[in-house]
């Protein structure tokens, strides 16, 4: 009898179990305002349609149709003055598996919100980055986030060459400010579409609790692929003193000073990267992924300790205080 009651709790407590796991490969785990998933059918950006005209930005006298903005393997370079010329890989990458690394990071490197700032990244640290992606020592805590997925597959399939090539390029880049920090109370209603937060429609405003919403400072010339159209990052209230204390000083045992390795500017040191200036909602990808191991080369090791004890508040204020350094 006791027996055959063991057995019925145990049955009980595996079907919660598999319950659990069930929910969970549906709901999404991880801040889904940091790893935005876009809703399938879900209506895309409200940029200008293609009625076939050829489109511009400002202080740019290019001219591109929307099918030649979404060329993966030729996006427009709207500014060619404000960059080196490109190597081959970033400006076109390689048919079919390898987009050209331009499309995503911008010709000058500056990122989007949904990927990374690659510009003054030491050339080394790049390379060590694509091998970990290619050994699959460097993955998303999300999987269903399309452009991580994407680089995944794209460290998978460029050779050392293309590598190599990408890296000097975007090491030899400056940086520019490119994220407006704001801290406030309340944020626009967002929704998601093309990997990032876009403003919802109808316009609403929220409160922001314990998130950061970083979106383009005109959606337009984002979406037109403008690499001189930045984002502005809201932030909780408070949240960049609280985040310069944790990186300054460690926050009594909370975490290492992150000067000791990433320089006293924070702008990087050796192959350790810069992280002053950088989009933040990228910034608290990169402490949740090492923290929980979804990122995990070689290199990851040096910040195990600095990640160990932070909560998803202290990767909010880090962030927001990274952010709002000069890069
Ligand atoms: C489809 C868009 C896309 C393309 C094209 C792309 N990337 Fe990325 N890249 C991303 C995303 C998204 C991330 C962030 C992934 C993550 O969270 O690990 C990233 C991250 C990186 C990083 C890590 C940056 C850091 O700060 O650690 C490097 C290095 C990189 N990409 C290099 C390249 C190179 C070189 C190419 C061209 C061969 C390329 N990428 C093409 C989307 C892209
Ligand atoms: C002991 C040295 C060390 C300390 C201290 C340290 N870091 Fe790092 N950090 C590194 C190294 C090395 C990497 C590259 C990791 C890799 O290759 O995966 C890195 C990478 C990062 C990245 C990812 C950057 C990118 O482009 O993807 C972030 C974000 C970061 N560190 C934040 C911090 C913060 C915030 C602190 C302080 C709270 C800190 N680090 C303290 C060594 C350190």
């Amino acid at each position: 009898m006791k027996l055959r009651l063991r057995g019925s709790a145990m049955a009980g407590a595996l079907l919660l179990l598999s319950a659990t796991a069930h929910s969970q490969s549906t709901a999404q785990t991880v801040a889904p305002w940091a790893y935005p998933i876009n809703t399938p059918g879900a209506p895309p950006p409200p940029a200008a349609t293609d009625d076939g005209s050829a489109k511009h930005v400002p202080g740019s006298s290019q001219a591109f149709t929307l099918p030649q903005i979404r060329d993966l393997f030729s996006p427009p370079d709207w500014h060619p003055d404000d960059h080196p010329a490109m190597p081959d890989i970033v400006g076109h990458g390689r048919r079919p598996a390898v987009r050209a690394c331009g499309y995503c990071h911008l010709p000058n490197g500056q990122g989007r919100p949904e990927n990374s700032g690659l510009a003054g990244l030491p050339a080394a640290y790049i390379v060590q980055q694509m091998a970990d992606y290619k050994n699959g020592l460097r993955k998303s805590s999300e999987p269903r986030m399309g452009p991580p997925a994407a680089m995944l597959a794209i460290g998978k399939s460029a050779n050392d060459a293309e590598v190599k090539a990408a890296a000097e390029y975007f090491a030899s880049l400056k940086p520019k400010p490119w994220i407006r920090v704001l801290e406030s109370g309340t944020v626009p209603k967002t929704r998601v579409a093309g990997g990032m937060l876009v403003p919802a429609e109808p316009v609403g405003m929220e409160p922001i609790g314990q998130r950061i919403i970083e979106m383009p400072e005109d959606l337009e010339r984002t979406e037109l692929r403008d690499s001189a159209s930045g984002f502005v990052a809201y932030v909780p209230i408070g949240s960049i003193q609280k985040g310069e204390a944790l990186v300054t000083t460690g926050g009594d045992d909370k975490t290492l000073r992150c000067s000791i390795c990433h320089g006293a500017d924070l702008k990087g040191l050796a192959a350790v990267p810069s992280i002053a200036g950088r989009s933040p909602s990228y910034i608290v990808r990169q402490l949740y992924d090492m923290q929980n191991g979804a990122r995990n080369g070689p290199w990851t090791q040096l910040m195990k300790e600095a990640v160990a004890k932070l909560t998803t508040e202290d990767m909010v204020a880090i962030a927001a205080y990274l952010a709002s350094r000069t890069p």
